[in-house]
C-alpha cells in the first residue's frame, strides 16, 4: 500500500469520526512492521478530556490484534490541511517505533502528500 492509499484510508475513517463538541472531523491510517494497515477516527465525550484522537484510535486497533511496531502513520482532517498529531499522540507513536526516524507521518498539504518523520515533530523524545 502506498501513502496515497494510506492518506485515502485515513479519509474514508474521517467519515466515522464522533465531534459532535469540536465538529473537528479527523483520520488515521496505522501501518504497521507487518504490512496490516489499521484505521480510527476521533471520538468525543460530553466530558472533553475523555476525548480519544484518531491517531490513539487506530493505534489501540494494532496493539488489539497483536502488533506493535508502526511504519507510518496518515493523518487527515477534512477541517485542516496539514492537520499534524497533537502532543500526546506523538509520544504515543513514539513508543511503538522502533526507532522512531524510520516512523514517517502523512499528511495532506496544499502541495499534495507531505511526508515527516517523528524525530522531527518530536525531537529529544522520552523514553524508559
Ligand atoms: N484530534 C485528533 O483526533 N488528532 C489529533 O492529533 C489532534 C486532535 C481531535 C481531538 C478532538 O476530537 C478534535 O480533534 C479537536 O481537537
Amino acid at each position: 500500500m502506498n501513502y496515497e492509499e494510506l492518506l485515502n484510508k485515513a479519509k474514508d475513517a474521517s467519515k466515522n469520526s464522533y465531534s459532535p463538541y469540536s465538529k473537528f472531523a479527523v483520520g488515521a491510517c496505522v501501518l504497521s512492521e507487518s504490512g496490516e494497515i489499521y484505521t480510527g477516527c476521533n471520538f468525543e465525550n460530553s466530558s472533553f478530556g475523555m476525548t480519544i484522537c484518531a491517531e490513539r484510535n487506530a493505534i489501540g486497533s494494532m496493539i488489539n490484534n497483536g502488533e506493535r511496531k508502526i511504519k507510518a502513520v496518515a493523518i487527515y482532517s477534512p477541517n485542516q490541511k496539514n492537520c499534524v498529531p497533537c502532543g500526546a499522540c506523538r509520544q504515543v507513536i513514539h513508543e511503538f517505533s522502533e526507532n522512531d526516524n524510520v516512523v514517517d507521518i502523512i499528511l495532506e498539504s496544499d502541495s499534495g502528500i507531505r511526508v515527516l518523520k517523528l524525530s522531527e515533530l518530536l525531537p529529544e523524545s522520552f523514553s524508559l
